[in-house]
């Protein structure tokens, strides 16, 4: 099958050599190309700035910075693809006026930046007559299955991969990940504390199973 994928934070710029990013390392996206190549498929990865090798055997990997440059790349790529995977962890808001110059900060005791809203890509791939499977993921701190409910139906997307991110020995910048996939249809299944190597292949057979890919 075909999948796309995508991994790593988004850097939203603020001046020329100052951004707005977030923690995540890119891991859990790159595992899960790795074991989607593993598994015979043609990979699309579209990252974000992070600091991993693209895996051996994806087809494409096309690197961004910003949410904006994520969301064109994505809708570049949708053509033929069975299922989409979005695992970046894209920034909600971006600066509304980058400035041109080094801001100073001379005689500046404080700074207001104003933020807008980035286009939601995993809410955008929730179109009429869409021919592929979209899989999401969400990052929660507390009420964890109930927002990730909420996100599921929100963003119209077949599936959604929760991971509770206050935690310290699972999820963002670690090597390990506890998941719970929730489906559109009601049902659940939850994979124990694995490295996130082991959670990719696992979500990946789910997938393929359920989805007959
Ligand atoms: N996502 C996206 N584009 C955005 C924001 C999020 O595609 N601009 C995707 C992420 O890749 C992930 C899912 O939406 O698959 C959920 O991301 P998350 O940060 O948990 O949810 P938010 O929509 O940002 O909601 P909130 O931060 O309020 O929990």
């Amino acid at each position: 099958m075909q999948v796309l994928i995508t991994a790593g934070p988004t850097h939203e710029p603020i001046d020329p050599v100052r951004f707005i990013g977030n923690r995540s390392s890119g891991k859990m996206g790159y595992a899960l190309a790795e074991a989607a190549v593993a598994r015979g498929d043609e990979v699309t990865l579209i990252s974000g700035p992070v600091c991993l090798a693209a895996p051996r055997g994806v087809a494409r990997t096309i690197r961004v910075t910003t949410s904006d440059e994520m969301y064109e790349a994505v809708h570049a790529h949708l053509e033929g693809i069975d299922l989409a995977i979005l695992c970046a962890a894209v920034a909600d808001y971006k600066i509304a006026d980058v400035a041109e110059q080094k801001i100073k900060k001379e005689g500046c005791e404080t700074l207001t930046l104003e933020l807008v809203s980035t286009r939601d890509i995993l809410a955008s791939l929730n179109f009429p007559k869409k021919k592929f499977r979209v899989v999401g993921f969400a990052a929660e701190t507390n009420r964890v299955l109930g927002h990730a409910r909420e996100k599921l139906s929100r963003k119209g997307c077949d599936a959604i991969v929760v991971n509770d991110v206050s935690r310290m020995d699972a999820g963002f910048a670690s090597d390990n990940n506890e998941v719970t996939v929730l489906f559109r249809e009601g049902d659940e299944v939850s994979f124990t504390n694995a490295p996130k190597t082991q959670i990719a292949a696992q979500l990946l057979s789910l997938l393929g199973a359920r989805y007959k890919m």
